[in-house]
């Protein structure tokens, strides 16, 4: 079983592929709307997938998946390098013989009873010397779907590969194979957690992935390709490829600037990218929500694209108040995965700003009655549920989202959970300032990753501790060197933001979302050479008055937000130095390690 391309590499591959998970039959995907309705037909008949209320919901079609299979598993996750040097601390390791020894025992056969797919897709706009080039082998209609939403998929991507073209190969199977005769029968497949592998072979640029269907583990394009391979290319080929949102501002004046921000999974990437700002006159649009690939232009500035094409976002929270563009964003042609249904097949999730609209059906498909006022009552919503949708349909992209050329980035946030200690914004005195504040990046742990407990803290640097595809003290080294490939004055600008800061009575100090413009006009401000502030321990700080405060923060509110809270970034640099720092032995750079003493000594002035 094979297909026929010009690149021959690419039919050897698909053969090699075929004879080992012995599918039914081989499909080359071409991208085309009928072909994205047949594999809706194929998951509709299956039972896999509920058709939406055409008139509220038109073109909008929902999955609930295994409750096992309900976000990305980062212990089952693999960086299988030569050395496990070279995969660092922080990443699980195999040798890559072994683990293709196990793995190729597990995809044999795999695909039985099923069709395989071939998905050629493009990260980053069709023929741009930007843009990647991958092709997923997949058994499952779901991933093809929504590959089709979250990439460019087609024959065009064909056709830039011609007969010797590059690609990154990679190979997804649910890893459920079927018996003669025997279907799905409306049960999401995949295997149990010890079988599943998410594995990802940095020297030969290479992607194996068996036993999850869901999100980042399945759709390989996204965390697998654009992040944890595409980290590794770019070390080599001096770039970045980071989990950032890319938003662009324009002032009252029309004054443009655009500004990258890596927070952890679940941490408000989504929601700041689509913002609608309460500072009357600013306008924020948006150009990615969660991956930036940023290279240097002619002009020595840092220029950034999204190599997506598709939003795949937290649905829980998501309301006409505090996300309306995403809101509109799916209001057709999307998917929904593991939210409720409402009776008259609308969807509906915790934080959605309305209460359930009558019984519902939540994510597990049992019926579900709200019980309100009990807080022990299971959400109807899976925490980590999401929508697939269309870039293109979100009201605020910005025009100019899919240029091949980027656009050029006048500021860097970096950001997490932290109930405590960490103020509402401050600035890096410089660069190598601004790589050691996102090196000690910490935040709550949140539902987007199954095998972790949600709530406690941990380090997560530059948001890529389960991202970076090679040795995270080799990254910082790499986010050091890239600036010396220009002026410290062409750089962006580096600041800490966060939002979620809490009172003692576990309030928010801080109302977020649409606020947050406020941050970000200050942001704006500091870029230009204004917007107040003064210089701390740990960097610029804004006066009180630098920053409008909302109607709902008191003064002594906004003064806490901004407080430089000495002994709690003494404890906070402590555990840096004790079980984060420490981890990265001689490849830690010297000069994050200079900067963890000095920023410690001033602190304490
Ligand atoms: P990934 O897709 O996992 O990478 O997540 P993300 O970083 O894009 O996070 P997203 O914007 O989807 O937000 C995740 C959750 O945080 C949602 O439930 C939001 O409602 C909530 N959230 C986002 N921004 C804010 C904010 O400013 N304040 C508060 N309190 N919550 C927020
Ligand atoms: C994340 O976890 O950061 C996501 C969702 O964006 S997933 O695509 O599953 O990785
Ligand atoms: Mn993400």
């Amino acid at each position: 079983m094979s297909i026929q391309t010009r690149n021959k590499k690419l039919n050897d591959w698909v053969k090699e592929v075929a004879d080992l998970c012995t599918p039914d039959n081989v499909v080359l995907c071409d991208g085309s709307q009928a072909e994205y309705d047949r594999m809706i037909k194929i998951a509709v008949d299956g039972s896999l997938a509920t058709p939406l209320n055409p008139t509220k919901r038109p073109g909008c079609y929902l999955f609930r998946s295994d409750p096992s299979d309900v976000a990305r598993v980062e212990n089952r996750t693999y960086i299988a390098s030569k050395t496990k040097e070279a995969a660092g601390p922080t990443n699980n390791w195999i040798d890559p013989d072994e683990l293709k020894g196990i793995m190729k025992g597990l995809y044999k056969g795999c695909m039985k009873g099923r069709i395989m797919y071939i998905i050629p897709f493009s990260m980053g706009p069709i023929g741009s010397n930007i843009a990647k080039i991958g092709v997923e082998i997949t058994d499952s209609p779901y991933v093809v779907i929504n590959m089709h939403i979250m990439t460019r998929v087609g024959k065009k991507v064909i056709d830039v590969l011609g007969e010797d073209g590059e690609f990154i190969p990679c190979i997804h199977s649910v890893g459920k194979p079927l018996a003669k005769g025997e279907s799905d029968n409306g049960m999401w497949p995949c295997a149990p957690i010890d079988k599943k592998y998410i594995s990802h072979f940095p020297e030969t640029r290479e992607i194996w992935s068996y036993g999850s269907g869901y999100g980042g583990n399945a759709l390989l394009g996204k965390k697998c390709l654009a992040l944890r391979i595409a980290s590794v290319v770019a070390r080599d080929e001096g770039w970045l490829a980071e989990h950032m949102l890319i938003l662009k501002i324009t002032n009252t004046k029309g004054v443009v600037k655009y500004v990258a921000a890596a927070f952890p999974s679940a941490c408000g990437k989504t929601n700041l990218a689509m913002l609608i700002p309460t500072v009357p006159g600013w306008k924020v649009e948006t150009i990615g929500d969660d991956i930036a690939w940023m290279k240097y232009g002619d002009d020595g500035r840092l220029y950034a694209i999204n190599p997506e094409s598709g939003f795949f976002g937290v649905a829980p929270g998501t309301s006409d108040d505090s996300n309306l563009s995403a809101m509109k964003s799916i209001e057709s042609n999307s998917i929904f995965t593991n939210v409720a249904l409402t009776e008259d097949k609308d969807v509906w999730w915790e934080g959605i700003g309305y209460d359930p609209p009558g019984e519902l059906v939540d994510w597990t498909g049992k019926d579900w009655v709200y019980d309100k006022g009990n807080k022990e009552q299971k959400p109807a919503s899976h925490p980590n549920a999401r929508f697939t949708a269309p870039a293109s349909q979100c009201p605020v992209i910005a025009p100019e989202w899919e240029d091949p050329r980027g656009v050029p980035i006048s500021a860097i946030l970096f950001g997490g959970r932290r109930p405590h200690t960490i103020p509402l914004v401050h600035q890096a005195k410089n660069w190598n300032h601004g790589v050691f504040i996102g090196s000690i990046v910490g935040s709550e742990i949140t539902a987007a990753a199954l095998d972790l407990k949600a709530g406690t803290v941990r380090r997560d640097p530059f948001a890529m501790l389960p991202f970076c595809g090679y040795h995270m003290g080799d990254y910082f080294r790499h986010w050091i060197n890239i600036a010396k490939k220009t002026t410290e004055d062409k750089l962006p600008k580096i600041f800490f933001v966060n939002w979620f800061r809490k009172a003692e009575d576990g309030k928010w100090l801080w109302p977020g979302y649409g606020e947050n413009s406020r941050v970000l006009k200050w942001v704006f401000e500091r870029c230009e050479g204004t917007g107040k502030a003064i210089e701390t321990a740990i960097g610029w700080m804004p006066t009180v008055d630098a920053i409008d405060r909302p109607a709902s923060v008191t003064k002594e509110d906004m003064k806490e937000l901004l407080l430089l809270d000495k002994e709690g970034w003494m404890t906070e640099l402590a555990d840096v130095r004790e079980n984060h720092y420490s981890k990265f032995g001689d490849k830690l750079p010297k000069e994050l390690a200079d900067l963890l003493t000095s920023v410690e000594n001033d602190l304490k002035k």
